[in-house]
């Protein structure tokens, strides 16, 4: 096995200067979701490229349709060496609401061993653990053992939507045996993991329409059909009564998750009660039979994100509303698709609400992406077992997620390339919310092991 001591000599080495260059990084309010910012985007982008040139690699900023890429490029690998793809965002989440933050969100800050800051964890902070990685291959050994390409998006958090046909423009340039992504967190302290499944997403706008205005709920009502209601019962029979979604068809495509999948989520450490302690709920939902982490990684489901009709302000007020509206959406699951979901959905709620029914009913698509599910075998999964197991102290679990991450299979399907998903949060650490926090020292660790990843890949790799 190769050593990694000068690797960590080099890390360790650099350790300050790392942070700090991160802090300058995480200084940069780069919101992708709205327009004000779009000055700091560019900035951040800029930031970036100029961070990849200083660590010897060649680094340009792409135009994508809407807030561009970075690309970092090193290509100086003996021949027969792999290519491994970075991907990472550089995008954060709007910092609102601003009062909750304990420190301001762009003023990084170390407490307790947590680096807060909007972006520490997802994903700036994260895609910087690759570049200081990097950085000690280039310092220790002046050259790294594979030719890399980073892809940095920044549109990660508004859906992507450019990313795909950017794929498939460059894609020659991003041509990889590998691709790896650090934008997830462990299972829990101490418990580097390896992410073996993604769920989809199929996300809908429900309109109900009723009268043509709103009306007196005393002269009109019991007479005309209240679209809210109409709404809410045709929402109220997409689950049945053990849980499931009752939609025709909606489990057809599901395929079972490998008994070997779901034996190794049962011996992982969870309680039910310290999970539900955690959320302030006296008891948890969903389907009857099934574990909570099965319930989360393996099983589809439907949500209702928001709703909105009729009088919704301040004391009472008698109305019979003339429109209801409602964001619904489903997780997916292999393989299930979103535009197969979004016929079936539409074809439910006709059914709940034709035309006779009073209320007429229509469904706008919003978001959509498919469900990933890797099965872990080759070298670049060997490769982070080992590159793990070292950094860490112990060998990494395989987990699953709930959230989505569209990108992983457009890489599959474009690229033709294996993806890795190995993240260094934790769960609790706020992404998306104030208070956003990466552990200082999982960081490091995190940094460690994809320096070590890059050396056991290349070793593990054969044309
Ligand atoms: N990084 C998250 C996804 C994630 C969360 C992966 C936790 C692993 C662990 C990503 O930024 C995200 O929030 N994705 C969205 C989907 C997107 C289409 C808006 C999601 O899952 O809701
Ligand atoms: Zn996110």
């Amino acid at each position: 096995m190769t050593s990694h001591a000068d690797l960590i000599r080099a890390l360790d080495e650099r350790d300050t200067a790392d942070f700090s260059a991160l802090f300058d990084f995480l200084r940069i309010p780069s919101v992708s979701a709205r327009s004000e910012y779009t000055g700091d985007m560019a900035r951040a982008a800029d930031w970036l490229a100029h961070a990849m040139r200083g660590i010897g690699l060649e680094a340009a900023v792409l135009p994508t349709g809407g807030h561009p890429a970075v690309l970092g490029e090193w290509r100086k690998a003996p021949p027969g060496a792999p290519t491994l793809l970075i991907y990472g965002h550089y995008d954060v989440q709007p910092p609102e609401p601003l009062e909750l933050w304990t420190s301001p969100a762009f003023e990084p800050t170390i407490r307790d061993g947590k680096l807060f800051a909007r972006g520490s964890v997802d994903d700036k902070g994260q895609l910087w653990a690759h570049v200081m990685a990097l950085s000690a291959h280039m310092r220790a050994r002046g050259t790294l053992p594979l030719n890399v390409v980073i892809l940095a998006e920044g549109e990660e958090e508004v859906g992507s939507d450019h990313l795909a046909p950017f794929i498939a423009t460059h894609r020659e340039r991003l041509a990889c045996d590998a691709v790896v992504i650090s934008d997830s967190a462990m299972f829990a302290e101490g418990m580097p993991s390896i992410l073996s499944s993604l769920r989809g997403l199929a996300y809908f706008e429900v309109t109900v329409r009723g009268p043509s205005t709103d009306l007196h709920s005393g002269m009109y009502g019991g007479a005309v059909v209240n679209p809210a209601m109409a709404l809410a019962r045709a929402l109220a029979t997409l689950h049945d009564k053990r849980g499931r979604i009752a939609m025709k068809g909606f489990y057809d495509r599901v395929r079972p998750f490998p008994t070997a999948v779901l034996k190794g989520m049962r011996k992982l450490p969870h309680s039910d009660t310290r999970f539900r302690k955690a959320l302030g709920v006296r008891a948890l939902g969903g389907e009857a039979g099934k574990t909570t982490l099965e319930k989360l990684w393996t099983r589809p489901t439907c949500e209702i994100n928001g709703m909105l009709s009729g009088y919704t302000g301040e004391g009472a007020k008698t109305v019979l509303p003339g429109e209801a509206m409602a964001k619904v959406s489903f997780r997916l699951v292999p393989d299930q698709r979103p535009d197969v979901v979004e016929r079936q959905f539409k074809a439910h709620l006709m059914r709940q609400l034709p035309a006779s029914s009073g209320v007429t009913v229509s469904v706008k698509a919003l978001h959509g992406g498919a469900p990933w599910r890797a099965d872990l075998d080759g070298p670049i999964f060997d490769a982070a077992r080992a590159a793990l197991r070292n950094a860490f102290g112990r060998d990494p679990v395989i987990v699953g997620e709930g959230g989505s991450i569209p990108v992983v299979s457009d890489f599959e399907r474009l690229l033709k390339a294996p993806v890795l998903l190995a993240g260094f949060g934790l769960p609790g650490e706020n992404a998306h919310a104030p208070d956003e926090w990466i552990g200082v020292d999982n960081l490091r660790r995190g940094a460690r092991a994809m320096a070590f990843l890059y050396d056991e890949f290349a070793a593990r790799y054969s044309p």
